[in-house]
């Protein structure tokens, strides 16, 4: 027990911050939702505590009753018009709490529909079996962006999430920014953002999807608005396909294998969208949803055998020598 003990703490105080945190009021809907439970929290904590001194206090008298021989046989109608009264105010107030904690839930919702009006941003994401396909609209089809696995949304901005799902239900929680909302599939949901500031944070699926559901994250980049621009700006450009070397080898084996026929790589023969876009690849911060961090090592451990670190998703384990995987490695560290 003692050794549990900084443990217990440690995994308490883990709940209360960081990228992933469901008191992280770092959007107008979460910091709505967290005012809407410190109202709950401390109302019914009041309460709680009331109820128990009474309880204390009735105990305590009780006893004191006993000990003088209680009630019997002495008259208690001076004590009726009180217990009435008590009643009365009793049931008044409780019935006031409730109403209080009903108005300040419709006060809350009126204010949560009023902040997903005019969303500057729209964005489709499709959950699939284990990973997210990010699209952003735009009215000029040339624009579009199309990527994976990793969500940049601006500072101070409406962005208004359409969420689809391709296979089986999943849910889209960024529990600093927003609520959860599932992904159904055959129905469109959608889900509002407005961070009040720049921050990374961590999505994750909340429900359960099969056998790589924990491993189904998202990467939310909250840039300010002039880095989203420039984001955007490079997400549109095509990555320019390698002139030499084994970058060169590894872009012929990427689009000449099965690569090709499950990914997409803008400006390449490869379009496929069964698996993640992998346009730009590199300058994401993570592989497989989340899995594992982006670094040469993981990529190289990742083409040898997806099977291994994500068992059960649809990656095959594509035969290759050591020098093929290299080259189809140092391609993919190009996709920046
Ligand atoms: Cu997708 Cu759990």
């Amino acid at each position: 027990m003692k050794r549990l003990g900084p443990h217990l703490i440690a995994m308490l105080l883990a709940g209360c911050g960081g990228v992933q945190s469901s008191d992280g009021r770092d959007g107008v809907q979460s910091a709505l939702i967290g005012s809407l439970f410190d109202i709950f929290f401390s109302t019914t904590a009041a309460v709680y505590l009331f109820v128990m001194a009474y309880l204390a206090i009735a105990l305590w008298c009780g006893r004191a009753h006993r000990a003088g021989g209680g009630l019997q046989g002495k008259p208690a109608f001076h004590l009726e018009a009180g217990w009435r009264a008590g009643l009365a105010a009793f049931t008044s107030i409780t019935a006031l709490i409730l109403f209080g904690l009903s108005l300040a839930t419709w006060l809350t919702d009126r204010s949560l529909a009023k902040a997903a009006a005019r969303p500057a941003l729209e964005i489709e994401l499709t959950g699939h079996q284990w990973w997210w396909d990010v699209h952003y609209d735009d009215p000029v089809a040339s624009r579009m962006v199309h990527t994976a696995n990793e969500l940049h949304i601006p500072a101070g901005t409406t962005t208004r999430i359409t969420l689809k799902s391709d296979d089986v239900i999943h849910s889209m929680w960024i529990p600093n920014l927003a609520g959860k909302q599932d992904l159904i599939p055959g129905r469109q949901a959608d889900l509002v953002l407005h961070p009040l500031h720049t921050g990374v944070f961590r999505a994750q699926c909340a429900e359960f999807c099969g056998m790589q559901h924990a491993k189904m994250a998202l990467t939310v980049r909250v840039d300010s608005p002039p880095d989203f621009r420039r984001w955007y700006e490079a997400q549109l450009q095509a990555p320019v396909p390698p002139a030499a070397g084994p970058a060169l080898a590894g872009y012929a084996i990427f689009q000449t294998r099965q690569c090709a026929s499950c990914h997409a790589v803008a400006g390449t023969p490869a379009s496929a969208t069964v698996a993640p876009d992998l346009s730009h690849l590199a300058s994401r911060s993570t592989i497989a949803a989340g899995a594992l961090a982006m670094t040469h090592a993981n990529l190289v451990k990742w083409i040898a055998d997806p099977q291994a670190p994500k068992p059960g998703n649809n990656m095959p384990k594509v035969p290759l020598s050591a020098p093929e995987l290299a080259a189809v490695t140092a391609y993919l560290e190009t996709l920046r």
